[in-house]
């Protein structure tokens, strides 16, 4: 059976000049909050790094406080919990590993600090070679969309799909996933007008997930740019000095 290779999206932090959305990435925040984060983790991202999306340090702040996390051993050696800081880290919606994968049917949800870069495809000989200088990295956030977006279809005919899981065609390491459509339409609101589809839900939360597995990507492509720019003029210098040594040597 074929697996669909995901459309390519247009991404505001595509391209060498690519820079976040930040009204996006709050959306997608949003949608990681309300639907997401009940069973995906994103361990590695701490609340205080929020403030890259455009929120100040009291609404910062006032988010970690939301959510309750585990703490110790105290003085008399017991674990507590006690409201997050904007030191914390998102925590988890299971316990350990097992506990993730026995809520559903034997597959943990995967953690999302980095799945946005881990679902990144490799694409080959010769389109890699053209990636670099656009500095392609939108194959995660692509993926991510094209999953989200692609569990209407029914699966061909014979095919068979085994019990607690979902036909997905573009999921990459099968023909179904434990996972069932996570998103509908009206599922979340939005108060800054964006339409409220699952198409759209999809677009933002990996747009957000490529900001948290990447949060510093603007400054990499910024500097990425400087460092070709200054190749290229230090390229030509050294060119003109070379010929002007050389030059009266027949
Ligand atoms: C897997 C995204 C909500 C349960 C995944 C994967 C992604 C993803 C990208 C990895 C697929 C792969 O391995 O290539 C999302 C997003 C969500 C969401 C963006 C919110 C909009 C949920 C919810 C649940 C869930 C609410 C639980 C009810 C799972 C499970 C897997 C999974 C069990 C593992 C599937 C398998 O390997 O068979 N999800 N998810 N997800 N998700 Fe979600």
């Amino acid at each position: 059976f074929p697996i669909h290779k995901p459309t390519q999206e247009s991404w505001s932090f595509s391209g060498p000049f690519g820079t976040y959305d930040k009204a996006q990435l709050q959306r997608g925040l949003k949608v990681y909050k309300e639907v997401c984060s009940a069973c995906h983790s994103m361990d590695l991202v701490a609340f205080r790094t929020l403030e890259d999306l455009g929120y100040t340090e009291a609404q910062v702040k006032a988010l970690a406080a939301e959510y309750e996390v585990e703490d110790g051993p105290n003085a008399d050696g017991e674990m507590f919990t006690r409201k997050a800081t904007p030191n914390d880290h998102f925590p988890a919606p299971f316990p350990n590993h097992a506990a993730a994968a026995a809520a559903n049917n034997g597959a943990a949800p995967p953690d999302f600090s980095l799945i946005a870069k881990a679902r990144s495809a490799e694409r080959g000989f010769p389109t890699f070679v053209f990636d670099i200088f656009t500095q392609y990295a939108e194959g995660g956030p692509d993926y991510i969309h094209a999953l989200l977006t692609g569990y209407d279809e029914e699966p061909p005919a014979g095919m068979e799909i085994a019990e607690g899981t979902h036909y997905n065609p573009y999921f990459i390491a099968g023909k179904s996933l434990a996972m069932a459509k996570p998103l509908s339409d009206d599922q979340v609101t939005y108060d800054d007008g964006s339409p409220q589809t699952v198409d759209q839900y999809s677009r933002d939360v990996s747009a957000f997930l490529m900001w948290a597995a990447e949060p510093h990507m603007e400054a990499r492509k910024q500097t990425g740019f400087r460092v070709m720019a200054f190749l290229l003029l230090f390229g030509a210098l050294i060119y003109l000095t070379k010929r002007r040594v050389w030059s009266n040597v027949a």
